[in-house]
Order: structure tokens, then C-alpha cells, then sequence
């Protein structure tokens, strides 16, 4: 299962990413936003991000505008690895290395086309492991309060 979410910025690629998961019968859910009509990111984020971590979603995927504020609000939540993405190498790279969780994408930096092929990528690219992993640990550790 994939949740969806985006602003007003977003709402186009987000629009995208919904008609290729149906066209693949990929199972997802939309939080909106359902317009172009200006909508808060943040608000978008957390119920993608929530879900993603608490293993209600797999994968989830946010655009706004840039893909930053809606990945900097998704990142607050324990356990959310959100990686905005603007080419087909970080898509590859953030599943392979970092395990990223939720896909961030900008509708006023990359075309649909663009957005589609990042989220194959996305949805179907194995994480390494070996020493991405233990550097995936890290990450975790600071999020729990470490000061490595
Ligand atoms: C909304 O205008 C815009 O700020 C938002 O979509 C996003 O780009 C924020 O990072």
C-alpha cells in the first residue's frame, strides 16, 4: 500500500503518480489535497508520514511545490526516511543507500513524466543493507536523542 499526499504545488504530480499506481494496480491511498486550490503541506506530511511509520502504509510520496517543505515536515516523524528527489539517479540512490520511505517531489522543478519515472524507481528498488545499514542505525540513534 502507497499513500499519497501534496499541496496545491504538488497536486498535478500527485494527480500522476495516481493514474500510473491505477494503471499498475498499485494499491495506494490519496490524502489530497483534490485541488489546486492553496492547501498547508504539513498537514499533508504528517498523515502520509504517520502512516508510513506506524506500518499502515510502505511507501509513501509527497509533493509540493519543491519537495522540501513537505520532506522537512515528513522528516519529524520517528522513523521517516523522506527524500525529495528530481532525477532518476537519488531515486535509485535513496532506496539503494538510505531506505527512504516516503519520495518527495516538486511540482515547480520536475514535469509528470519525470514524477512517474521517479516513483517506479522508488516503488520498486531494493535497499542494500551491508553498510548502508549500520549508517541507517546512525540515523536512528540521532533521531532517538544520541549525540553521535
Ligand atoms: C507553496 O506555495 C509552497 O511553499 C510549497 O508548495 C512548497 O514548495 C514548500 O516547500
Amino acid at each position: 500500500m502507497v499513500v499519497l499526499g501534496a499541496d496545491h504545488g504538488g497536486f498535478c504530480l500527485k494527480e500522476a503518480v495516481k493514474a500510473y499506481l491505477e494503471k499498475n494496480s498499485i494499491a495506494y491511498h490519496d490524502y489530497g489535497c483534490y485541488s489546486e486550490e492553496s492547501v498547508d503541506y504539513a498537514l499533508f506530511a504528517s498523515k502520509v508520514a504517520y502512516d508510513v511509520a506506524e506500518g499502515r502504509a510502505e511507501k509513501g510520496i509527497l509533493c509540493c511545490g519543491t519537495g522540501i517543505g513537505i520532506s522537512i515536515a515528513a522528516n519529524k516523524v520517528k522513523g521517516i526516511r523522506a527524500a525529495v528527489c528530481t532525477n532518476e539517479f537519488c531515486a535509485d540512490a535513496t532506496r539503494r543507500h538510505n531506505d527512504a520511505n516516503i519520495l518527495c517531489m516538486g511540482g515547480r522543478v520536475i514535469d509528470e513524466e519525470t514524477a512517474v519515472k521517479l516513483t517506479k524507481i522508488f516503488l520498486e528498488t531494493p535497499f542494500e543493507g551491508g553498510r548502508h545499514a549500520r549508517r541507517i542505525a546512525q540515523i536512528k540513534e540521532i533521531e532517538d536523542g544520541e549525540k553521535l
